[in-house]
């Protein structure tokens, strides 16, 4: 088995931002405040591939009210760490918003960019409510102002990955949130 290297996640970390039990905290917290909030008007949860993919299930499942969920996967982004500044669709919602609550589930408000369209459009569309829960917040970075009604963690002026953000499409699956060696952000990807 001699000279075979075993890929490991852990060993690309620089270090942890947020770690796996205060990112499990937090999302308990906002969805029992959530579960209130919504008693009387089930919510419509949309989530923005894929980065809120891992914060919509852990944050589904610890609300205590029904809700729906459903999907739209937007592009802010090229494969690398800088906005490219527009947004695309690339795969819409599957239902009709008119009249619905909608709680827009978040990975991450960088720009702002992003969230500030996407509340725009689902409220063009006749939504009765639109709200915010973004796990993460880069204040730094904002240049778009809108309310984020339901708020997680303010986090500096990092590229971060892990529990569902990405760099290259690689390490959605760490279970924190963390920085990436500098090494890795030169490699051969970027
Ligand atoms: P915004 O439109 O600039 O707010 O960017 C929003 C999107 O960019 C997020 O939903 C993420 O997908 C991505 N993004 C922003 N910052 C980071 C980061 O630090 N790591 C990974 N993805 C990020
Ligand atoms: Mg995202």
């Amino acid at each position: 088995m001699g000279g075979m290297q075993i890929a490991d996640i852990q060993s690309d970390i620089d270090h942890e931002l947020v770690s796996k039990q205060q990112i499990d905290a937090k999302i308990k917290s906002v969805a029992k405040q959530v579960s209130i909030d919504y008693a009387d008007e089930p919510p419509l949860l949309v989530a923005v591939l894929k980065g809120a993919v891992n914060t919509l299930t852990a944050f589904s499942q610890a609300l205590s009210i029904p809700v729906q969920m459903d999907f739209m996967s937007l592009s802010s982004y090229g494969n690398g760490t800088e906005s490219t500044g527009t947004i695309t669709v690339r795969q819409d919602l599957s239902v009709d918003v008119r009249g619905r609550h909608i709680l827009i589930v978040e990975d991450i408000v960088d720009s702002g960019r992003t969230l500030n369209w996407l509340m725009g459009e689902l409220r063009d569309r006749g939504a009765a409510s639109v709200e915010v829960f973004a796990l993460l917040e880069k204040p730094a970075r904002r240049e778009v102002e809108f309310d984020v009604k339901y708020r997680g963690f303010e986090i500096p002026d990092e590229f971060v990955v892990g529990f569902g953000l990405d760099y290259c499409e690689e390490y959605r699956n760490l279970d924190s949130i963390a920085v990436l060696k500098p090494q890795v952000y030169q490699g051969e990807h970027a």
